[in-house]
């Protein structure tokens, strides 16, 4: 328990109720502080954190290498115009093209937004009225316009059509559907190398080369939304790096400013060239601070040997779900790359995440049966262990539904 006094749970939650728009289900927590991979609400109850808040907390909640990289910068400089040049946005391009295929960057706010400058650009690039751009059933990549048009989840568009046009979705690890999809006005494919919050779906690699392929032979761009999969999520720098099949394009956010608020799409040079002034920008976009968060994590990354704990922390929780799964009927697959781990479940997974956030882990669930957890990069085995333990006690009491 945390002997420091929070905000009043009840207060805070009732002034939501009269002023904050509820577009989101929320838990009745109140979160003040997080160090690490625990968290602590206002009631100072503690919770081990194995979802890293989205993948986005990455290197731990308030990493003090990142703390300290934010302060030095806030106190420095926290904002100018793209129209002039700053060191930490520099500097974090650097990080992504050497982390990554080389390329160069435009710099955003959220993961939507590096989706929507993807495929601005891939019009762009493309010319001649080419605009179709190919994705995938089950996938996610974000709500505005654009991004949800490209998100083949019909749930997500209820409302909103007419959508944006130009979208065609085809199941995911079916080549023959993409081919019958592409014609001449087709611009781009745009994937996830592991889909996120379609349920932790892995791609056949011998598919995704196929697609490069496709790509290369028709003159379209191949995106990769490494938005849930980037900065070290998968044991790799990016989630393409598993399969070793290279992008046209990327985008990032989530991860990469460790819980600061950026997004970013990364294009080989001949591709980028296309953005020139006028066809797009952004009034944060790279903007110092986020900046300065983006580099700190990249180096608190490669300094604590962060892909290399993904890895072996994340074969070795997926192993220990696969003894969870010998002991109970109702896991029925798990799955997963690095840290982004998804748990099958027998029937919707709702009452089980309430039931671990009540024993104090905080995991999630999506697509109605996948129990996905995504711990920050920096997990330590005991913790691997002390989530295994809870979430073992909280199967235990999990009645099958109807029951
Ligand atoms: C793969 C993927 N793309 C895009 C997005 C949208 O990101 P944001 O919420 O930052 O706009 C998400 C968010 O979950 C995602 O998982």
């Amino acid at each position: 328990m945390d002997t420091q006094a929070g905000p009043n749970t009840q207060e805070v939650i009732d002034l939501y109720a009269k002023y904050v728009i509820a577009n989101y289900k929320r838990l009745p927590k109140v979160a003040v502080r997080g160090e690490g991979a625990y968290l602590w609400d206002a009631d100072g109850k503690r919770y081990l954190d194995l979802f890293a808040g989205w993948a986005v907390t990455g290197v731990g909640h308030c990493h003090p290498r990142l703390v300290e990289a934010l302060r030095r910068q806030a106190g420095q400089l926290m904002y100018m115009p793209n129209t002039w040049y700053t060191e930490p946005q520099a500097r974090l391009a650097e990080w992504i093209a050497t982390t990554g295929f080389g390329g160069k960057t435009f710099f955003c706010n959220s993961g939507a937004e590096a989706n929507e400058a993807a495929i601005k650009l891939a019009r762009l690039h493309a010319g001649k009225g080419r605009y179709k751009i190919i994705t995938f059933e089950n996938g996610f990549h974000g709500r505005t316009f654009a991004a949800v048009t490209a998100t083949a989840q019909p749930k997500y568009h209820e409302g909103f059509r007419p959508l944006v046009p130009g979208f065609r979705y085809a199941p995911l690890n079916d080549l023959g559907a993409v081919e019958k999809l592409v014609d001449e006005e087709t611009c781009a494919i745009l994937v996830e190398p592991i889909q996120g919050e379609g349920g932790v779906n892995l791609c056949d690699p011998e598919w995704l080369k196929a697609l490069r392929d496709l790509c290369t032979q028709r003159g379209m761009m191949l995106i990769f939304d490494e938005v849930q999969t980037g900065v070290g999520r998968c044991g790799t720098w990016w989630g393409w790096q598993v399969s070793g099949v290279v992008p046209d394009m990327m985008t990032m956010a989530k991860q990469l400013g460790g819980g600061t608020a950026i997004g970013a799409m990364c294009a080989k040079p001949e591709v980028a060239a296309s953005l020139v002034p006028g066809t797009h920008a952004s009034t944060f976009g790279g903007n110092p601070l986020a900046a300065a968060a983006g580099c700190a994590v990249f180096e608190i990354v490669r300094d604590e040997n962060l892909l290399e704990n993904a890895k072996t922390m994340g074969a070795y929780l997926r192993q220990r779900l696969l003894e969870l799964k010998q002991e109970t009927p109702m896991i029925t697959e798990v799955r997963g790359v690095g840290l982004m781990v998804g748990v099958e479940l027998a029937q919707n997974g709702a009452d089980l995440v309430a039931a671990c956030l009540e024993k104090g882990l905080y995991v999630n669930c999506t697509h109605n049966t996948v129990l996905r957890i995504m711990p920050p990069l920096v997990i330590t085995r005991e913790q691997v262990e002390e989530g295994i333990g809870i979430l073992a006690e909280a199967l235990r009491e999990w009645k099958p539904a109807g029951h």
